[in-house]
């Protein structure tokens, strides 16, 4: 039997068991056996929830790096680590061999290093998924300085609060971004987000587009000629197992963005140890994941997953709809890529367009598909599996967040049985409860309930950056010694989890985490806005859309709510980023609220959602007149 690699369900049970009943015995096994490590640990685990501390591996010292890099060198110095497929598929794909990256790594370690850049420091990565970005990322680590990427696809406000929260120093990012037939200048916003970042002091920026940019003297510097002079042999800073690796924003329900803090150790084996399960991984395979490295799917099952495995791992800088809806397809086929992972909203948007763009291509090479970030519907599935797969590549339905690090509830292709919609078992070390109403847990099979974990898994995160009571608060409060997902699920005849969606007010829209009070906080800027509420409704694409409900101040003007509604939209473009738009926005006499004042969003949830049969009982509100008011003028 082996831990490490699950080949049939009654290994993966055994398996289980064993990581349950010994969790500690379980990871160390693990740890001595596929890392390289400084120095062992003294002790496996040390925890108490209700600080709460987390500490894996402690005592341990490592560079992931050398386990990414380094330590392939002997074997695979000359196997692609990095296989990138520029947006413009004219231009040359490029292969990127171990010994090649390890040299690139080294090299902008050290460019780092010669602008100051320490051990602890923080760093910002704003890029395009291109090369450069994941060597940014590993360049960090190389000399432990902690990155903290920002998705290429925010606004300047958001990237400055970014940079901000968590005193970055540097950044790194490039003149500009290509997305399918779309040229983005980036550094455009990079320089209006640093006017509010007093304390960022330089940026290096690398040339992509070639547009035209503005370098400000002293505190920007082209990367490549740094590059050309840097030295390209850089010695791994030692770290000890718990200190940072790096800090990942996510939406909160409320305030601001969660920099949500990942430590050495426990992150790297846990990366490791999933991505060789959940997608089966053998060597000479070509594994693609879509996502873009500024979200966790890619830092886990990009970067250092499949790295730390040796792994040929692809990135994709362009979008699956340029030149043509056939472009992840052609990719598949001109690469022979053996596992696919991608996100349910990718797949409908494909699923809608003509299946031929799917059938021209060559999809053989596919042994394992995989869908993260929201719950995938049935019909998607099914598209998934008949066209894609050919109803002959398991699909692996991973259910993880930002905070858990790597994939927690998924199948194990070719030993578990898949159902559509159900992320199935949890993986090894992972101890899922369902809590009730009141906060009792819920045994037994067939229930349905808040989901929690009851015991820490190595990956966990271990505090949110500079504010470790919110950490408490958000996600140990509200079941005593449980981490609280914010997720519902339910678990059925067999004990196959099926999650049902948040059960906060965070809401997903095409994969993307996003809180609704950062939104209203963007809307009710607008001096028009007296007060707004944002809900979720059922979209065909995007799994889920956003609804504004709006009440203007009385100002007794004509106000033109066509140009309001392009205005407000504009606003919540420049504060958060252009995912966040609201695809239908209501205008309102008044919002439905408790006595106490709190607005009711179940209510408004359910207006959106055309689910008014059931409002439940209105009549204890402060103001129920307004209930009818907006059903009676609901958008369609
Ligand atoms: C939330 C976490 C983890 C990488 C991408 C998202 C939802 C994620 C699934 C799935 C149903 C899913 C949950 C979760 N979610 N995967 N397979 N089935 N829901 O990371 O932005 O931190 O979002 O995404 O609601 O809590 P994230």
């Amino acid at each position: 039997m082996s831990n490490y690699h699950i080949k049939h369900l009654e290994e993966y049970w055994q398996v289980y068991r064993k990581s349950v009943r010994n969790p500690e015995n379980f990871w160390e096994e693990i740890a001595e056996e596929h890392f390289l490590w400084r120095k062992k640990w003294d002790n496996v685990l040390s925890w108490d929830f209700t600080k709460p501390e987390i500490k894996w591996f402690e005592g341990a010292q490592l560079n992931i790096t050398e386990n990414c890099l380094d330590r392939h060198l002997a074997t695979r110095a000359d196997k692609t680590a990095i296989l990138f497929e520029p947006n413009d598929p004219s231009e040359e794909t490029q292969h990127i061999t171990y010994k090649e990256l390890h040299k690139r790594v080294s090299t902008m370690a050290n460019v780092l290093k010669s602008q100051g850049v320490e051990k602890g420091d923080r760093v910002c990565i704003y890029l395009p998924m291109i090369p450069e970005l994941a060597i940014a990322v590993l360049a960090c680590a190389r000399i432990g300085a902690i990155h903290s990427v920002v998705f290429a696809g925010f606004s300047a406000t958001a990237l400055a609060t970014r940079i901000n929260d968590c005193d970055c120093k540097l950044i790194i990012c490039s003149d500009g971004s290509y997305r399918g037939n779309k040229t983005i200048d980036l550094k455009k916003i990079v320089d209006e987000a640093l006017e509010d970042c007093p304390g960022l002091t330089t940026s290096l920026v690398i040339k992509r587009t070639g547009g035209e940019v503005i370098m400000k003297d002293g505190r920007d510097k082209w990367l490549a000629p740094l590059l050309d002079t840097a030295d390209s042999v850089c010695k791994a800073t030692v770290m000890d197992a718990e200190d940072p690796l790096f800090i990942l924003y996510t939406s909160g329900s409320t305030g601001k963005p969660k920099g949500m803090v990942h430590t050495t150790a426990g992150y790297m084996v846990y990366a490791a140890y999933s991505f060789k399960n959940v997608f089966q991984y053998r060597e000479n395979d070509i594994y693609w994941c879509t996502a873009d490295i500024g979200w966790i799917t890619g830092h886990s099952y990009i970067v250092y997953g499949p790295l730390c495995n040796g792994a040929t791992t692809v990135m994709f800088e362009g979008v699956p709809s340029y030149p043509d809806f056939s472009r992840f397809w052609q990719i598949v086929e001109k690469h022979k890529v053996t596992q696919f992972y991608t996100a349910p909203t990718a797949i409908r948007a494909l699923a809608k367009q003509h299946i031929d763009f799917v059938n021209k291509h060559d999809l053989s090479s596919l042994k394992v598909l995989g869908t993260v970030g929201e719950p995938i519907n049935e019909e998607a599935w099914h598209w998934y599996n008949d066209n894609v797969g050919k109803q002959n590549s398991p699909i692996v339905d991973t259910w993880w967040q930002t905070e858990t690090g790597g994939i927690m509830i998924s199948p194990i292709p070719y030993s578990t049985p898949t159902i559509p919609t159900f992320a199935t078992l949890p993986l090894p070390g992972i101890q899922p409860a369902l809590m009730d109403e009141n906060a009792q847990e819920i045994k037994g099979n067939q229930v349905e309930g808040r989901l929690c974990i009851k015991f820490p898994w190595p990956s966990i995160a271990r505090t949110i950056y500079g504010n470790h009571d919110r950490y408490r608060d958000t996600y140990f409060s509200a079941y005593k010694n449980m981490y609280f997902t914010g997720d519902g699920a339910r678990r059925d005849a067999v004990g196959y989890y099926r999650i049902t969606g948040r059960v906060d007010d965070v809401i997903i829209v095409s994969g993307h985490n996003l809180g609704t009070a950062p939104i209203e906080d963007a809307i009710n800027e607008h001096p028009a806005v007296a007060e707004s509420a944002i809900v979720g409704f059922p979209h065909d694409v995007k799994g889920n859309a956003l609804y504004g409900y709006i009440t203007l101040k009385e100002t007794g003007e004509d106000r033109n709510q066509d140009n309001l509604c392009k205005e407000i939209n504009q606003l919540i473009t420049d504060r958060i980023g252009p995912i966040a738009k609201l695809d239908k926005i209501q205008f309102t006499n008044g919002l439905p609220k408790t006595r106490s004042g709190k607005i009711m969003r179940r209510i408004l949830r359910k207006i959106a959602s055309n689910d008014t049969a059931n409002l439940g009982d209105t009549s204890t509100l402060l103001n129920p007149e307004t209930v009818q008011e907006i059903m009676d003028n609901k958008l369609v």
